[in-house]
């Protein structure tokens, strides 16, 4: 959602921009640009598209030891060069990268007008530009705190002024951003990814917060100018997590080191001992874990579909009451906060404002929430009361694969912690800790039967529409699915609960309608084939997702095994089936696969 660098050393600024705004595309790849200080004077180059579109753009000769860089996704105006940041003041002396939206824009901007001052964009950020460079606050510190004081919204902003090219001014309101702090030099960046290949001493900025950087340091503080005094933390991340590899795309690597992935999250978190997750970052002793009585998730999307698995593993395993909720939903209608109940915010980024925003409401009204969060050291991973980090490392595809099924497990872990303080028994605790142990290698089972997933995929292709149907824990499964597939394919999908077709959906079903069916060989297993001989009788075509054990004899179906395991867990490799499958069918039509039309991966606005 907007992703914004800045640079300031002995080193040329273009190249350090123009790598970091790469890390960051995945924020948003409508446009991209840097401003850099020559020692001409400040020169901007911009261009739609991609990131390799602006590099294409920039001139050899673009030499300035201090700039900044933006990379768009679009929300004021169109994704024309006008809208592309970074934006100028009118001298073009003051200019502007921002993240976020400035809600009192369009009164700045007929105030600007009025004032005789020529506006060339579509966007809220150019007011900013203007603003700064007409204050006559003093310094570039006092110009920007002057203007902030006049927005109101959210915003992550770099501000560069061509007359004090030795410093550039940031300041963070409800978007993310942090420094990087190397030796006579200095970064800025809305994730660490954008700096791991200079520096893993990094400064999160929190929400109101400034800072001021030279290339000999930096200041934090606030907008009423008191010092901060913040400190730099190492960040673990390591820049060759961030390559790419032998994979034709990042989605495509990413699901296949989830069994590799998955046996770092679990590794030391399973108390074999005493039959439960060991879970020291929820920060809640067992008796106060006893003492809630419902649980309740909300998360985004796919994290929100990821809520479901998971109150279905807590109700199933704590036999506690749980749901899930879109956090965009639940913040907007007034929710009824209880003090026994345990909230968990779902989220791969961390910066999800809709999921932020929830986090927020809740604790306001005297809830407690912890969060199952990617990103370490990110916005909602700082503001929840306590959580389990998922270790998934850093996921670069738009479109969320691997921390989905971190997130999954995860819950599974929680679900056992809550079980066992509860009414699991030692040995159902055990049999859920031999499935969690399992699962590393049977995730690698289902990517080994990839040729055969992307056979079936072959016959999905350029349907018109398909439906995805799972029941009780495979519909959440069935709405990742089809939401993966629409994601990254641009086919329509559509996913319902199984035991609704005959409700009204079964009326779509024909030739040109596939379906895909969450099939698990659980308790309703015969309801679930009852349906399969409804859609078929109907002359619909089925692809079953399904366990070996399952018998589909005499159905005209065509069937994937992914390998069985504990029923509590079985949503796990369901959905990484259903990975591979939209994965091939996106190659299969020639999508362009990590950086899907319209999307951005951290939505970090409302
Ligand atoms: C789907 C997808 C989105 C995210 C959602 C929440 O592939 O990536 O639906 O799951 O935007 O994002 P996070 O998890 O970062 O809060």
């Amino acid at each position: 959602m907007c992703g914004i660098v800045g640079y300031i050393g002995q080193s040329q600024a273009a190249p350090i921009l123009i790598e970091g705004l790469t890390q960051l595309e995945y924020r948003g790849y409508d446009s991209a640009g840097v401003a850099v200080i020559t020692s001409k004077g400040p020169r901007v180059v911009r261009a739609v598209g991609r990131v390799r579109d602006l590099e294409a753009a920039m001139p050899k000769t673009l030499r300035g030891t201090t700039g900044i860089g933006h990379t768009r996704w679009a929300t004021h105006g169109p994704a024309t060069l006008e809208n592309a940041h970074p934006h100028a003041s009118e001298d073009g002396r003051i200019l502007v990268v921002h993240n976020g939206i400035i809600d009192n824009a369009a009164d700045l901007r007929a105030q600007l007008s009025s004032a005789g001052v020529r506006l060339t964009s579509d966007t809220d950020t150019e007011v900013i530009a203007h603003l700064v460079s007409r204050s006559t606050a003093g310094s570039l510190e006092d110009r920007v705190i002057d203007v902030l004081t006049r927005l109101t919204g959210t915003y992550a902003i770099a501000v560069v002024d061509a007359d004090a090219p030795d410093r550039i001014v940031v300041a963070r309101q409800g978007s993310p951003l942090i420094l990087g702090v190397g030796e006579h030099e200095m970064f800025v960046g809305s994730d660490a990814s954008a700096l791991v290949r200079h520096t893993s001493s990094i400064v999160h900025l929190d929400d109101g917060e400034m800072a001021a950087i030279t290339a000999d340091g930096f200041r934090t503080f606030t907008m009423d100018r008191r010092e901060t005094g913040k400190v730099p933390e190492r960040v673990a991340l390591d820049a060759a997590d961030l390559e790419i590899g032998g994979h034709d795309t990042y989605l495509h690597k990413e699901i296949f080191e989830q069994p590799e992935s998955l046996a770092r999250m679990l590794s030391g978190r399973l108390d074999e001992r005493f039959a439960t997750a060991r879970l020291d970052g929820l920060g809640i002793d067992p008796r106060e874990l006893r003492g809630f009585k419902r649980v309740k998730a909300i998360g985004c999307g796919s994290a929100y579909y990821v809520g479901q698995m998971g109150a279905s593993m807590i109700e199933d395993l704590a036999r506690i009451p749980a749901d899930a909720e879109a956090a965009s939903e639940f913040r907007y209608r007034n929710p009824i906060i209880e003090p026994d109940t345990l909230y968990v915010a779902v989220s791969q980024s961390g910066e999800t404002a809709d999921t932020l925003f929830a986090v927020r409401e809740i604790q306001r009204k005297g809830g407690r929430v912890v969060g199952l969060v990617n990103v370490v050291g990110s916005t909602i991973a700082r503001q929840c009361d306590g959580g389990i980090y998922l270790h998934a490392g850093p996921e670069i595809s738009v479109a969320s694969t691997k921390v989905l099924t971190h997130m999954a497990v995860g819950f599974a872990m929680l679900a056992l912690t809550l079980g066992r303080v509860r009414d699991l028994s030692y040995a159902d605790g055990a049999r859920i800790i031999a499935g969690l142990k399992s699962l590393p290698e049977q995730v690698q089972q289902v990517l080994d039967t990839d040729d055969e997933i992307a056979g079936a995929a072959a016959s999905l292709v350029g349907a018109e529409s398909l439906f995805f149907v799972g029941r009780v824990r495979g519909y959440p499964v069935a709405r990742e699915g089809a939401q993966k597939l629409k994601e990254i394919t641009y086919q329509h999908a559509e996913a319902y609960q199984t035991s609704e077709l005959k409700h009204g959906p079964l009326a779509l079903i024909s030739t040109s309608m596939p379906t895909v069916a969450v099939v698990p060989n659980d308790e309703l297993v015969d309801r679930n084939i009852g349906a399969l001989q409804e859609i078929s009788a109907r002359g619909g075509r089925v692809l079953a997702l399904t366990h070996e054990g399952v018998n589909l004899d005499g159905l005209d179906v065509q069937r994937i095994n992914v390998p069985d395991g504990e029923v509590e867990l079985q949503v796990v490799l369901l959905t990484v089936a259903l990975q591979l499958l939209a994965y091939h069918v996106a190659t299969q039509l020639g999508r362009d696969i990590d950086r899907p039309r319209n999307l951005a991966k951290s939505v970090t606005v409302e």
